[in-house]
């Protein structure tokens, strides 16, 4: 089997469990004779940690920025360099994170955004992502249904308006299904299933792909 060096992205929901599954990912990929280069976003190198180290939430103009910001310095220093070495580049989180999260930031001043207005601005994010970013080979799925998303953050989130946690997370978990559908090649796995389970969903899928 000739598996040639490809970007895979990792993407969920808070609280999907994505931190356990990338070394089962990347270790599928050891086990079938490629190197692997792990990484995330956002990044540990400066705007990834102005992002990750922000007391507030930035203005979503500026947010959406950092990111974009963050990721290009992502890609030029850490994903085209793993691929030109020949390596199966793994990124936790990619710019799906953008269109999902950035993309259901809008402020709309006199009204709660449509779920059109939101979908146009998660197109507008994904073509200004094709301008500059590769897109991920595959795309790893880890899916968890809000009501349980919810139950385990529910210590870390404390002193959030639930109703606003709630429908936040609706709004993320139904871009992230959008992004699925229109992905050439995507891959998914129910996060509420044991661990364990949820690999061995994974692995299948790549056993199918490369197979
Ligand atoms: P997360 O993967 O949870 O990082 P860690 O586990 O290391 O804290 O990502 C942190 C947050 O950043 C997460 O809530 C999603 C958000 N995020 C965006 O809003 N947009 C993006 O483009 C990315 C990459 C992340």
């Amino acid at each position: 089997m000739k598996i040639h060096p490809i970007i895979i992205a990792v993407e969920g929901i808070d609280g999907a469990g994505k931190s356990t599954q990338i070394p089962r990912i990347a270790q599928w990929f050891r086990e079938h004779g490629q190197r692997v280069s792990l990484s995330c976003e956002p990044t540990h190198g400066p705007i990834g940690m102005k992002i990750r180290t922000a007391e507030v939430r930035w203005p979503p103009d500026v947010e959406r920025q950092l990111f974009v910001d963050d990721r290009k310095e992502h890609i030029e220093t850490c994903l085209k360099p793993a691929l030109d070495r020949g390596e199966i580049a793994i990124t936790d989180r990619y710019f799906y994170s953008s269109i999902a999260y950035q993309g259901t930031r809008l402020d709309a001043f006199d009204h709660t955004p449509t779920q059109r207005e939101l979908e146009d601005l998660q197109d507008q994010i994904y073509q200004q992502h094709l301008t500059f970013a590769p897109e991920a080979a595959i795309l790893i799925y880890i899916r968890l249904a809000v009501d349980v998303a919810l139950e385990r953050m529910k210590s870390s989130r404390e002193g959030l308006d639930p109703f606003e946690n709630r429908q936040n997370l609706e709004r993320v978990a139904h871009a992230f299904e959008r992004i699925i559908t229109r992905h050439p090649c995507p891959i998914t796995a129910d996060a509420s299933l044991p661990p364990d389970q949820v690999t061995a969903r994974i692995w299948e899928q790549l056993d199918a792909l490369f197979g």
